[in-house]
């Protein structure tokens, strides 16, 4: 079924043709006076130039045509040549009708051809995840789902730091800290233990201390730099203590994701693009992009029509080690290699913006990638707290993911036992749930560009556009339903008529599901769902408010409402499933 907008834009184009009026002027958009009108289309205006007529003749002309259509109800010329256009009643019990019964909602999700591989998550491995990270992995994932349902083939990848200095100052400080002395013997030629030299909390403090003395400590720093190189250069026994490293953190980030309901269908790494390495260089030199300056091999990725200066692309540093730009290009070779996908995403804050011009630009000289391959990057802005700086701890330390889940968890099993129906397990479990939807829809609600502020008391208050009204509204929703069921068996029912204003508003914003999932894919826009959604669930809670639905005594009447609201809460479960949280059974 094709969107509502795209419908009567379709009719609204029928109409220009007939009249012989351009049809590149039949645009439709929602109306700005929703007290007059559902749609209207301002064509009329641009058209009267070219047709040397006054555009209040034009639009009647066109309204004439329009009236004949039974989409609408109303089609009226307003002002200097504006066309309103309220849609009819059979046209709200057809759409909300296929909107039932259809897969999707209706929405036309016909497989799409091509692959997209969307990058985010992007965590450091060994160094703790922190709410930097969180809106890469609650933004990416929100797009990976809203894509799948469009009909995109999607393959996603966490795409982990673990080839970075970080490595060679852990591998320095284990060195301190007296592990086995087989990993820094270079004559050794055995196994190594199977066993790692450390666990994940320990894991977790030798960076944050290796990186403090690297910082003190020249020489250690040095150290640092050295190892890194030789664990690039494949030395084994620090390969060997790569390989523990990676295993201990990615259990931890497995488990850390999947609180977050964030799933990743690759699981790979700076360090899996590493064997690219080699040959792309050499294929960036004997192909002339590369140079060295200074010496370092660098690829020039400046344009004349820059505004601003782009340095270039660097390729090795002197001593012959990977840069992330580096490891961010062989990642474009493999990527080519096995999916030759016809667009990669990239999720990342949006600091490292010219990170990825140089990037995309190198990838796109030197062929890495055809020319015709979509490179997107999608910054997003800094997660702040009250005070308008980055998000901190109360001592001021960097807040780490799981701390803030915890803290967020708390505070929302707080609320729900205050309101008290919920105790033990169920209170709970309940308790997280919503407070996923707090964090998610919090995050999402806000356009993933903008830095936002992270206000606990707001994004857990069930009052408001938050998460947790959302799902409360779902949650009401679902209980008059269940007490529907209790006393009648539901048969097959019509959609009710509008004979309302608050039931009319409510079924015009229910048929608007899938035109705003299509402005949300073309603006890559999360917020642009949650800003539908929540003004769905005002739409219900005004019908509810002004309808006691359960005690109409008219049974017709009354299932017809039942269905109605069934169906707005599967729009409203489906959707929030694409901002990627789930709704408890109650609340
Ligand atoms: N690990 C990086 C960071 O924490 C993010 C990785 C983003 N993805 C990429 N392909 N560079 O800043």
């Amino acid at each position: 079924m094709m969107s509502v907008k795209n419908q009567i834009e379709a009719s609204v184009r029928n109409a220009f043709a007939k009249l012989d009026i351009d049809e590149k002027f039949a645009k439709v958009s929602v109306s700005n006076r929703p007290d007059l009108c559902d749609y209207q289309c301002n064509g009329a205006m641009g058209a009267a130039k070219s047709l040397h007529k006054a555009p209040a003749q034009i639009a009647a002309d066109i309204a004439e045509v329009l009236s004949g259509d039974s989409i609408f109800s109303k089609v009226e010329v307003a002002g200097p040549g504006f066309i309103n256009l309220s849609l009819s009643d059979s046209f709200f019990g057809d759409s909300l009708h296929k909107m039932d019964t259809e897969d999707n909602l209706g929405y036309d999700s016909a497989a799409k051809s091509g692959t997209i591989i969307m990058d985010y998550g992007g965590p450091n491995v060994a160094k703790p995840l922190h709410v930097g990270h969180l809106r890469s992995a609650i933004i990416g994932e929100s797009l990976k789902r809203i894509l799948r349902f469009t009909g995109e083939e999607v393959v996603s990848d966490i795409h982990m730091g673990d080839w970075g200095l970080q490595m060679g100052l852990i591998i320095t400080e284990l060195f301190e800290r007296g592990a086995d002395p087989c990993y820094f013997d270079e004559d050794y030629t055995g196994d190594y233990p199977k066993e790692p030299p450390f666990t994940i909390s320990e894991l977790e403090e030798i960076y944050p201390a290796a990186s403090l003395r690297s910082k003190e400590d020249k020489d250690y720093y040095e150290r640092a730099l050295l190892a890194t190189k030789e664990l690039q250069e494949g030395r084994r026994g620090y390969r060997a203590l790569l390989e523990h490293i990676m295993n201990v953190s990615v259990s931890d980030l497995k488990r850390n994701y999947e609180r977050l309901s964030v799933e990743f269908d690759l699981w790979k790494g700076e360090a899996d693009a590493a064997p690219y390495i080699p040959d792309m260089v050499e294929r960036m030199k004997a192909d002339g992009y590369a140079h060295i300056s200074e010496g370092a091999l660098v690829v020039d990725v400046s344009e004349e029509s820059d505004t601003k200066e782009v340095p270039p692309c660097m390729i090795l540093k002197s001593d012959g080690a990977a840069l992330y730009d580096t490891t961010d290009l062989a990642t474009l070779v493999w990527r080519e290699e096995d999916y030759h996908p016809k667009a990669v995403i990239y999720i990342v804050d949006k600091r490292q913006q010219m990170h990825f011009t140089q990037v995309f630009r190198c990838a796109k000289k030197t062929g890495i990638v055809p020319e015709a391959t979509q490179l997107t990057f999608l910054g997003f802005g800094t997660m702040n707290g009250k005070d308008g700086k980055p998000f901190k701890t109360r001592d001021g330390g960097v807040m780490r993911l799981s701390e803030l889940i915890s803290d967020i968890n708390d505070k929302m099993y707080e609320k729900i036992t205050e309101n008290a129906t919920l105790t033990g397990d169920e209170a709970r479990q309940t308790a997280e749930t919503v407070a996923l939807a707090a964090i998610k829809y919090g995050d999402l609600s806000n356009q993933p560009s903008k830095d936002y502020v992270f206000d606990v008391d707001r994004f857990t208050s069930f009052e408001g556009n938050t998460g947790p009204y959302i799902l409360y509204t779902i949650v009401r929703i679902s209980s008059i339903i269940r007490k529907y069921n209790e006393d009648e068996a539901p048969g097959a029912v019509s959609m009710p008529a509008s004979d309302s204003e608050s039931i009319r508003v409510l079924m015009l914003e229910t048929v608007r599901f899938s035109e705003n999932i299509d402005s949300t894919v073309s603006e890559y826009a999360p917020n642009r769902l949650c800003a539908y959604i929540y003004g769905l669930c005002n739409a219900f809670n005004h019908f509810y408010h002004e309808t006691r639905i359960l005690a109409i005594e008219d049974e017709a009447k009354k299932a017809s409402y039942i269905r109605l609201i069934g169906l707005v809460k599967k729009v409203l479960v489906t959707s929030i499933d694409l901002l990627g949280f789930e709704a408890p059974e109650r609340m």
